[in-house]
């Protein structure tokens, strides 16, 4: 039985990223579904999964596969009933494990009925839930925002003979959050579901809820080239991290503070110093955990990586909790975008840092980026350029070696992708040395370790610039995490921690006893957990 410290549960929980139609399809229609995920709670417990982050299950056209809701108190019947969401739901709770659901309160579908009334008239009762502006005197669009997908971020409607923005797509028209009943309407959303007893949401694009009102132009981005991604061609200056921003985190925060124990994870993209403020300052009154994306677009060298976790732990406002991942639904896998050497220790770094480790579902067997076919090209991002179709990271979990990796009896919406035999859950669990096994004792030692759980971070040099070593610890513990980033072997001296220590996991899964910290040699692409 795991030991657990004190905090709250979303400091001390292992997060898992489940993207609903990719995990198991229970009723053979080639999308997975919530009856599904309730299938395979085993499988999360045994891996010592503590919370579930689900991304979309409300109604939705699919147009953004869920990002683009048309009810927002209702499931999706490709994904199951409410009956299945609330069973769902209680087999977790029953299991001790938490739930939290992405909550999307950008945008809504196009489909969704606040925006057709929205857009049928000028002087309807919703006329001002969205953002609508008349072309320039001379039939121009308002200004010159681009979307996400690097076209024009407004759309004409003939109906009302307006522009309306989308800063994502344009079947998900976004929602005027300077009107108080939209904000409402938004913050009720919140309440059915917490009501209903998830533990937390995982809020969709918060740093992008507020524009500027002026609507001034925003500049060309300076880093972007030619052939990068279409949607970064502009600096979102006057569209993201508005004034008036922390306001509605305060908002939602007061929503979600009105119930015992609920956590909110925020969507962040933001420098450092911008990123930071989400967590409310010295009040720590916004976002519990905005989501920190700095290891998934990290340099993965070892010093890089070290300044990413330094300069977040010196940023943090006393008290805030910091939380790491390696992956989401909307970048290219780990595996691929560092190789499989390292991913190992990539792994480790994940579950010994301080703060929640927030895994994407299929990392632990080492999934990798898939090929999306050009006629299953549905991702509206690789519409505009295939080339960054987002299905490549969002193909079918990989269970066992029947057909379709054992993830549907049917052709699945996306092919599952395995470029070895072994990538499946059933080849890995119960080989010794995989790399399943591996994650497994990781979050075993985490939860048996209070250094690892809530002890202090603290750098060590070394004379070796492609290790990364750091010591956690608390009063009573101390575990030294030393990872070498590159493929060659590394001699280190590190007797300034301590003389000797017990290796506690290296990520060969070979390593075992005591060792002199004076002539430590780490194998190439090694990572090593030693108690000092
Ligand atoms: C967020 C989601 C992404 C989605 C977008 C629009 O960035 O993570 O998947 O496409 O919002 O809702």
């Amino acid at each position: 039985m795991a030991i657990r410290n004190h905090g709250a549960w979303w400091q001390t929980s292992i997060f898992y990223q489940v993207y609903p139609r990719s995990f198991y399809d229970s009723n053979n229609d080639g999308v997975g579904d919530l009856q599904g995920i309730r299938q395979k709670l085993d499988y999360l417990q045994w891996l010592g999964i503590d919370a579930i982050w689900l991304s979309p299950i409300c109604k939705s056209p699919m147009a953004d596969f869920g990002y683009d809701v048309s009810d927002y108190t209702c499931v999706d019947p490709i994904f199951g009933t409410m009956e299945d969401f609330d069973a769902l739901l209680e087999d977790i709770h029953q299991r001790g494990m938490k739930l939290v659901l992405d909550f999307v309160p950008n945008h809504t579908s196009s489909e969704h009925p606040w925006f057709q009334e929205s857009r049928s008239s000028r002087t309807n009762a919703k006329s001002d839930w969205y953002i609508w502006r008349d072309p320039t005197p001379e039939g121009k669009r308002p200004n010159n925002w681009e979307s996400f997908i690097g076209d024009s971020a407004w759309d004409y409607d003939e109906q009302r003979g307006q522009y309306y923005l989308h800063i994502f797509y344009d079947k998900q028209p976004d929602l005027n959050w300077r009107n108080p009943e939209v904000r409402a309407a938004l913050y009720d959303v919140m309440r059915y579901w917490l009501d209903r007893g998830v533990d937390g949401l995982r809020i969709d694009a918060i740093w992008m809820l507020l524009k500027d009102p002026q609507l001034h132009d925003d500049p060309p981005n300076p880093a972007w080239q030619e052939g990068g991604f279409p949607g970064d061609q502009q600096l979102r200056s006057h569209m993201e991290d508005q004034p008036g921003i922390h306001d509605i985190a305060r908002e939602m925060r007061a929503v979600a503070d009105a119930y015992q124990d609920r956590v909110l994870i925020g969507e962040i993209h933001l420098p450092l110093d911008r990123f930071i403020r989400y967590y409310g300052g010295a009040a720590l009154d916004e976002i519990h955990l905005p989501f920190n994306f700095a290891l998934i677009t990290a340099q993965w060298k070892a010093p890089e990586v070290r300044q990413i976790v330094d300069q977040y732990e010196a940023a943090l406002p006393r008290g805030a909790w910091p939380d790491w991942a390696l992956g989401c639904h909307d970048y290219v896998r780990v595996r691929n975008r560092i190789g499989r050497e390292q991913e190992r220790v990539a792994h480790m770094l994940l579950l010994t840092l301080r703060g929640t480790p927030i895994c994407y579902y299929g990392d632990e067997i080492e999934m990798c980026d898939g090929e999306v076919p050009p006629q299953k090209v549905r991702d509206p991002e690789a519409i505009a350029a295939p080339r960054f179709d987002r299905g490549a990271y969002r193909t079918p979990m990989q269970w066992n070696s029947e057909p379709n990796a054992g993830f549907s009896r049917q052709t699945p919406w996306l092919a599952a992708v395995k470029d070895s035999d072994g990538d499946d859950v059933a080849a890995q669990c119960d080989h010794p040395a995989s790399h399943l096994t591996m994650i497994r004792r990781l979050i075993q030692i985490r939860s048996n370790h209070p250094a690892l759980r809530s002890g202090t971070y603290q750098a060590v040099d070394t004379s070796c610039t492609d290790v990364f070593a750091y010591l956690r610890e608390t009063d009573e513990q101390r575990v030294l995490v030393v990872l070498n980033f590159v493929g060659t072997q590394q001699h280190l001296d590190l007797s300034q921690v301590s003389q000797y220590a017990r290796v506690l996991c290296s990520t060969t899964m070979q390593r075992d006893g005591e060792i002199a910290l004076n002539q430590v040699a780490l194998e190439p692409n090694e990572g090593l957990m030693l108690l000092v």
